[in-house]
Parts: structure tokens; sequence; C-alpha cells
């Protein structure tokens, strides 16, 4: 058993942040990543983070506040996007502080790309390594501070007693090892759910929901499960991002017939359902840089460059690059006031929650600067909330659960490959809960998973070897993101309309009705319980029943 004040999971760049900022005062704080520190998927966010830079422009701000409340659809919550725009300009700082060289202009000065929904250019950048560039300054000023990281350690659920946090267990990967780490508060940055969306996403594919399942377990709400961003271009073959900073920076987008279809700078939703529209009709769609000097690319765009060239044997300088729609971020999360839950000492930031800082829609740019900003103020709020507390004792009857499962997954045989399983819960996903939706692809998709769901219950670990067993993380990972798939299929099933990023062909508009978060509410063996969520009060429950 190991002890902290403050537990962290999650090496993005919320977890990171929150992590630094618990340390203050001395506190013992641990972060947690399931796998490689230097994998999230906040490194491998490419093009930029929003801010407003001259913390006294008010007017700047103001339209920084504007531009993602437009993008949000009508269901952005006016105080996270305040907070988050307000306090942008300090980030930068905050961050330049910390070691991360964003690009300059000629005059010395921080350099700022547009990035599509912004009426201004306020997004800097590092090349398209702006993600991977802060996540290591990050990473470093961590240690510095005295950061204890717990790297291939696996959270299963929350330890809990009378509502209050009292630490993670987990599984410690290189000995399957069912242990609890106590804390007494504990911060979830632990990532989205688009890597559900396997073989179609930009994400690492083992971003897949696991705090999401692991905060309904403990009786937390998941809202705006629905809102799933496709970003616009991806590689064709691998799904690997084309950083909208190459629109950014001048690109344009081309049919095979050569033409123009969109404007490339409009928001992320609008281009993807107007590149699979052009899909659709059998076109194919390219990003065209040609007209950009070569030097600039190298210099703008240096890892498209490469990548271009290695996954897809293309010279952007010279020739078109084909890209299509993949999932990219998920706006749905653990229901969070600001960072705070309902579960005392417990904090959720970045991806993994949904506090309405990007509603149905995020801007590009603004996921960084989300997990920056609210990383800190979880941070912040977890070393608060330590003082003059103790830990709790644990409930060892929940532990013993998660170490019958691990002994379950290994103990029996098994002649199913879970590989299979998720490769086609990817391609399920993306055809039936892709950028366009219908109540039959829904139903089609809800049924789909409750066939995997029963397969999965007789998954076990061919290979019985407990030491780094790939198998059984695999397994664990695909039972969570089976509960958060049917989230998100019962949500999209309940929000008959189009908003932002949740279009349905049989409700192509939207509804002044529904211009409000669904929660699920409850999971309970047999059943889900959703509600729409107004002004933080639940009406039209609906009541799923599992089949
Ligand atoms: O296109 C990109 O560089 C992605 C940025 C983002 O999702 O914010």
């Amino acid at each position: 058993m190991m002890i902290y004040d403050v537990i962290v999971v999650g090496g993005g760049i919320g977890g990171l942040m929150a992590a630094i900022e618990a340390t203050r005062n001395g506190a013992r704080v641990a972060l947690i990543t399931k796998g490689n520190l230097f994998k999230s998927n906040s490194s491998m966010a490419s093009g930029g983070i929003n801010a407003v830079l001259d913390y006294s422009d008010h007017e700047g701000i103001a339209k920084h506040i504007d531009d993602t409340l437009k993008g949000s659809y009508g269901l952005g919550n006016e105080k996270a996007v305040g907070y988050m725009c307000r306090r942008a300009p300090l980030i930068i700082d905050k961050l330049t502080e910390y070691g991360v060289e964003f690009d300059r202009d000629e005059n010395g000065n921080i350099a700022q790309r547009s990035f599509g929904g912004g009426s201004d250019k306020r997004t800097c950048y590092v090349g398209d390594k702006t993600g991977s560039a802060i996540t290591q300054a990050l990473i470093k000023t961590a240690k510095t501070k005295g950061v204890h990281f717990l790297v291939n350690t696996f959270v299963m659920n929350l330890a809990h007693s009378g509502g209050r946090v009292s630490g993670v267990v987990v599984l410690r990967r290189f000995d399957s090892s069912v242990v609890v780490y106590l804390a007494k508060s504990v911060v979830l940055a632990g990532g989205g759910y688009a890597g559900i969306y396997r073989g179609f996403s930009t994400n690492a594919p083992d971003y897949s929901g696991d705090m999401h399942a692991v905060a309904l377990r403990a009786g937390l709400r998941l809202s705006d499960m629905e809102f799933v961003q496709f970003h616009p271009t991806g590689f064709v073959k691998t799904a690997y991002l084309v950083s909208e900073a190459a629109r950014g920076e001048g690109g344009y987008l081309v049919n095979s017939d050569g033409e123009r279809f969109v404007d490339e700078l409009a928001t992320r939703d609008v281009v993807s359902r107007a590149i699979s529209e052009q899909i659709m009709q059998g076109k194919e769609v390219f990003i065209d840089l040609r007209h950009i000097p070569k030097e600039q690319l190298e210099l703008k765009l240096p890892s498209l460059y490469k990548s271009a060239y290695n996954q897809a044997g293309i010279d952007i300088a010279t020739e078109l690059l084909p890209v299509k729609p993949v999932a990219h971020y998920t706006m749905g999360g653990i229901e969070a006031d600001m960072v705070s839950t309902p579960m005392k000492g417990l904090f959720v930031c970045g991806e993994c929650t949904s506090c309405g800082v990007h509603g149905a829609n995020r801007l590009g740019g603004n996921s960084l600067l989300e997990g920056a900003v609210f990383g800190e103020l979880a941070g912040i709020e977890a070393r608060k909330f330590i003082e003059g507390r103790r830990l709790l004792p644990i409930d060892y009857n929940q532990v013993i659960k998660d170490i019958e499962l691990v002994d379950r997954i290994f103990d029996q045989d098994t002649s199913k490959n879970f590989n299979a399983i998720r490769t086609s819960l990817g391609k399920m996903m993306f055809d039936k809960v892709g950028i366009v939706r219908d109540e039959a692809s829904l139903t089609d998709a809800f049924s789909y998973l409750t066939y995997l769901r029963s397969e999965v219950k007789s998954l076990h670990c061919i290979s019985k070897e407990r030491t780094n067993n790939v198998e059984l993380i695999s397994i664990l990972e695909l039972r969570n993101a089976l509960e958060v798939a049917e989230a998100v299929v019962l949500s999209a099933q309940m929000r008959r309309e189009s908003r932002g990023a949740h279009h349905r062909s049989d409700h192509e508009s939207p509804d002044s009705e529904m211009a409000c978060s669904i929660s699920v509410l409850e999971m309970k063996p047999n059943f889900y319980r959703l509600g729409f969520e107004r002004n933080r009060l639940i009406d039209k429950v609906r009541k799923f029943f599992k089949g």
C-alpha cells in the first residue's frame, strides 16, 4: 500500500499541471499513468494552444469567449468558458516559465496562427509539435517539484467511503497485482474516449474511456457523451492527424475534381460533414499545400512534412495529400462544476470531464488550453482539500472484487480474440455512431454492443504470464470501452436533433427544447438511467433496459 496526499491520474497536460500545482506547500503527490508518460494524447496534439496574450486586452478576451460559446452551439457553460479564456494569457506565461519555447515572430513576440472558428489569430504554437513541447517541459518541471511518477499502473476503480474519495485501486502491470494507493484527494485527468473508434481515430487506441467507466462505477454522472468530435483531416490509411495548423497556414481542401468546397477555417463539425458528403458522392478529398513555399512547410509543419512522406509516400510541397475525417476528441465526460464533483476530494480536469467548456463542439486549440487551465485549478483545489484532513480507511470489499476479476480473466481459457472485438467495435462505432447518425444506425449499434458485451464476458488471457501481460490490460480496457460506448449510443438516441458534432439525418435541425445536456445518471447491471439536465435539474428521465 502506498500513501499520498494527492494522487493525479493521467500524464497529459491536465494531469501534469494538476500535479505540479498540488505539490506547493510540500504535499506528497503521485502521478499515475497506465503506460508511457511520453505518449499521452496531449503530447500528440499538434497545432497549438489558444490564448489572447495580453491579459488587459478585454476586447480580445471577450472575442475568445464569444467564439468559444458560438462554437459550443448553445451548450457552453459561461462560467467555465469565461474562466478559461481569462486565465489563458497567464497560463501562457506560466508555460513559458516552465520552459516551453513558443515560436516567435520577427519582433520576438509569441507567434499566433489562425484556427477554425476563431475570429482572430490566437493559436500559439511550437511548429506542429506544440503538445509534445508542452508535455516535455511539464514533465521536467513536475520532476523538479518532487512529483512521484507511477507509470504502467492501470486504475481499476476509485476507493471511497461516505461520499469521500479515499484513494485508487490499481493494477500494477509489471506483476498484475491489484493494490490500493491511499490519498486524501484524487484528480482524474485520464483523457477522452475517441480511441473507442479504433482504426478511425487520431487518438492512441488506449484512450477508450477508462476514467468514464471508473466514474460511472463510483456513482458519478457522465454528460454530453453523444458529442464526439471528428477532426476533418486524418491520413486516409493510418488516421494520423493532419493538424488544423495545415489549414491555418493557408492549406486548401480540394476534391478529386480539383474544386474547393468548404471554408477551410469553419468549425470542425462543419468541415468534417462537408468532407464526408464529398466522400459519400464518391469523390476523394485532399489537402493542398503546394502553393506554400517548401521552406515554410518545413519550418511550420515539420511533423506533417515528415509523416506524409513516411506514412503516405507524399511530398506535400509538390503533391496532394488524401485526407478523411476521423474521431479526434470527445466533448462528453465526467460531469463537473468547473473541476469539482459530487464526491468530496475528487476533482476532474481535461478531456475526461464535461464542465461545459466546449458544449456540443470544441474549437481547435482550446483543448490544450482547457487541460492547462483546469489542470492548474484542479491541482489548487486538491491541495486546498487536503488541509487539515486525514486519510480514510479503505473498504476492502471493492478491492477483493477487483482481485477476483483479474483472477477470473487469468484463470479460465478462451478461444476468443480481444483484438478482433476491439477492432470491430471501432469500425462499428465509426459506421453507425459516426459523423452522421440516425435512429436505425443507433439501434443497430446498441444491438451490436449487446452482442459484444456478451462476448467480452468470456474473454480470458491466452498467455497466463503475469508479468506485463498486454492481454489483461486490453481486456480490462475493452470492458470499460463497451460501457462507455453504450453511454454514447444511448445519449445519441435521446438527442433527437442535430447540434454541433452530433448530426442526425432523421432530425436535421436543432430543437430549442434540447438546448441542454443529457446525462447518464445511473448504470446498473440491467439498465441505464439517462436524463435531460437543465440548470442542474434533471427532467425527462428515461430508463433503458440492457439486452
Ligand atoms: O489539428 C490540430 O492540431 C489539433 C488541435 C486540437 O485538437 O486542438
